[in-house]
């Protein structure tokens, strides 16, 4: 099969490691008889210092007309200054704005070859986890109307939902339970917000009308923050507002052990998708080849499970990764704790090519 793959490495570490997914994805496609064409766009700081703005409408364009979005990452201190809508992550929220990805997808499982660079206590380490946060992506606090009073003392930011951006991302949070342990956690703040209530009533109401087989619980987002490190285990499914899976994946990440190796994918209705590591641009170890990009290639792994229906090629990109890190192999942000020597960005690339032949 043949699909275009719209490129978009951004700032920082982004173009090494998503240089390097290129290759693993070529890899793929030779062994399995597909050919992918990739399209390179700039978006974030390199788009501002291109073009003047973060999210050029070529790259927008570009995106819209692909099969799937690579991203890499945006951002870094040479654009910090910038305010609002000028900042890099302006092009990440308008992308997947654009694109209509309002569902979010960042799973995190304890990977058994690295269960020692796992921060919990061994009793509930050894009990591993495997989890799915599904993070609303289009609405909420994020997109809500902000702004300041006349004399810039005072600001607000809002939260709002309506029931049909709840349904559509809660539905696909039930879809995904029923492939996975059918159970899905729903985490709101309904003790005191509104948006909260609104959205445990239809996360329920879908729920009961259809999805009686899925086991629904709800949690308040303080208990889940405390919950996923006492039991992360007690967690397959979560469903959450923007802002709350925002907060709650990077905490995820760092229980697995690096926030190297988490991948994630943003789902419209369409097949298109933007495909991304949930790590920033680490601009502190961009251009010395020590980016794990592990956490891409994995992304990659999910858009060729849900974009292209590919999932035997998925199934073998993470087992290559999973076998490479089962022999021991580790990038810097995975190392031991002790350990002397570690492998750069290319050559933990090279393993897992290697691994495919
Ligand atoms: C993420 C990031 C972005 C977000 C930022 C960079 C806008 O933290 O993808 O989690 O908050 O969504
Ligand atoms: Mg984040």
């Amino acid at each position: 099969m043949e699909f275009n793959i719209a490129l978009v490495p951004g700032d920082g570490i982004g173009p090494e490691i998503v240089g390097s997914t290129v290759k693993v994805m070529d890899a793929v496609a030779s062994r399995f008889n597909h050919t992918f064409h990739y399209t390179t766009y700039l978006a974030g700081g390199c788009a501002i210092d291109e073009f003047g703005e973060p999210l050029p409408k070529v790259t927008v364009d570009g995106c819209l007309a692909s099969d799937s979005v690579l991203l890499g990452a945006v951002g870094g201190p040479k654009w910090d200054h910038l305010s609002g809508n000028s900042r890099p992550e302006k092009a990440l929220l308008g992308l997947r704005k654009a694109l209509g990805l309002y569902t979010n997808l960042r799973p995190a499982a304890l990977q058994p070859a690295l269960a020692s660079s796992c921060v919990l206590r061994p009793d509930i380490a050894d009990k591993g986890f495997d989890l799915m946060i599904v993070r609303e992506l289009t609405g909420g606090i994020y997109f809500g109307e902000r702004g300041r009073n006349d004399s810039g003392d005072a600001a607000y930011d809002t939260e709002a939902y309506s029931v049909a951006e709840i349904e559509r991302v809660a539905r696909r949070a039930f879809e995904i339970a029923r492939k996975r342990r059918r159970h899905l956690t729903s985490i709101d703040k309904a003790n005191v917000l509104e948006t909260s209530r609104l959205w445990r009533e239809t996360v329920h109401r879908l729920g009961q009308t259809e999805f009686p087989d899925v086991l629904l619980d709800d949690m308040y987002v303080d208990n889940a923050a405390m919950q996923l490190i006492r039991a992360p285990s007690f967690f397959d499914v979560i469903v959450t507002s923007n802002m709350f899976g925002d907060i709650l994946s990077d905490e995820a990440s760092q229980v697995t052990g690096s926030i190297g190796l988490l991948a994630s994918a943003s789902l419209g209705d369409s097949s298109r998708g933007m495909y991304e590591p949930i790590h920033g641009s680490a601009p502190d170890i961009a251009g010395k080849d020590l980016a794990n990009p592990i956490a891409t290639i994995l992304s990659a792994a999910m858009m060729l499970r849900y974009s292209f229906n590919l999932s035997e090629e998925a199934d073998f990109i993470e087992q290559t990764v999973s076998n490479v890190l089962q022999q021991g192999w580790r990038t810097a942000d995975i190392k031991e704790p002790g350990a002397e020597t570690w492998l750069s960005g290319s050559q933990m690339t090279e393993k897992i090519l290697s691994e495919m032949i």
